[in-house]
């Protein structure tokens, strides 16, 4: 199947999980895929393991919340050719297992930071290189937990809640464009960030799944390939779901 060929696919946080899987499920439907992340080591072992089975893969080391190090990236994506299709994956649990009460702001404001200024200016570059041609879908990881709220993770419900009103704002703005914006909610997939949580809050998280499992990577890949895909033409500045039956509207 090579639904994305003769497309450039670029991946925030394509290092690791998620970001990983999608990298990997686009470039083994026929896409040439960059890497953005902030993480030099294991965005070299992504690249390498997927040029290992013969896909096309670049990395640029970015973070994400850095409007300088986006524009550049973008900018230099576009000087190969541009790209078709974004995915911002790229994204931190932040303060988590803790009431509201006890989250210092520097750790507030880095969550926010990271996962929802970081996706405003992967949208704001990805878009400046997509609307020439008429042609683009970009795809924002939001979370369940922006939907619902986890306690214990206000930080990061409120900076995913945060992606979810930037897509359907920005979805609207661009609904003529030929460039789709949207999201994807999911609720737990076991990735490194899920690992390095407290062991309680990833029970409270699991428990709320009505079918009792997590998520797994090729099932959200499976999603995430679809709606970046030509086949997904009418949706747009929405946030799909991906919870195993904890959805919420
Ligand atoms: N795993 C889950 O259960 C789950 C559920 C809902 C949403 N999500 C979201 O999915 C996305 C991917 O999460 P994951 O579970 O694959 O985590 P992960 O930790 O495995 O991967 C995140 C990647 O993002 C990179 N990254 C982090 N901050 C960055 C920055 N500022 N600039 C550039 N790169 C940065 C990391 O280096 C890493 O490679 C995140 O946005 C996360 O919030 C995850």
């Amino acid at each position: 199947m090579n639904r994305f060929e003769n497309q450039t696919a670029v991946i925030t946080g394509g290092a690791s999980g998620i970001g990983f899987a999608i990298a990997e499920k686009l470039a083994g439907e026929g896409a040439g895929v960059w890497i953005l992340d902030m993480n030099a080591t294991a965005a070299d072992d992504a690249v390498k393991s997927l040029k290992d089975k013969g896909y096309r893969a670049e990395f640029v080391e970015i973070d994400i919340s850095d409007e300088g190090g986006v524009k550049s990236a973008f900018q230099r994506i576009e000087d190969y050719g541009g790209c078709s299709i974004v995915v911002n994956a790229a994204g931190i649990v932040g303060p988590n297992g803790i009431p509201v009460t006890e989250v210092a702001l520097s750790d507030f404001e880095r969550t926010c930071r990271i996962n929802l200024t970081g996706s405003f200016l992967v949208t704001k570059y990805a878009l400046k290189v997509m609307l020439p041609g008429q042609y683009g879908r970009i795809l924002l990881i939001a979370s369940i937990a922006g939907k619902e709220g986890n306690a214990g993770m206000a930080a990061y419900s409120a900076s995913k809640a945060g992606v979810i009103g930037l897509v359907k704002s920005v979805g609207k703005e661009y609904a003529e464009s030929g460039v789709t914006v949207n999201a994807l909610a999911p609720a737990t997939i076991m990735t490194s960030m899920v690992e390095k949580m407290e062991a309680h809050q990833i029970k409270y998280m699991t428990d709320k799944i009505p079918m009792k499992r997590c998520g797994k990577l090729e099932e959200i890949a499976n999603l995430a390939a679809w709606i970046v895909s030509k086949e997904s033409s009418f949706n747009t500045g929405f946030t799909f779901d991906m919870t195993g039956g904890r959805s919420v509207y």
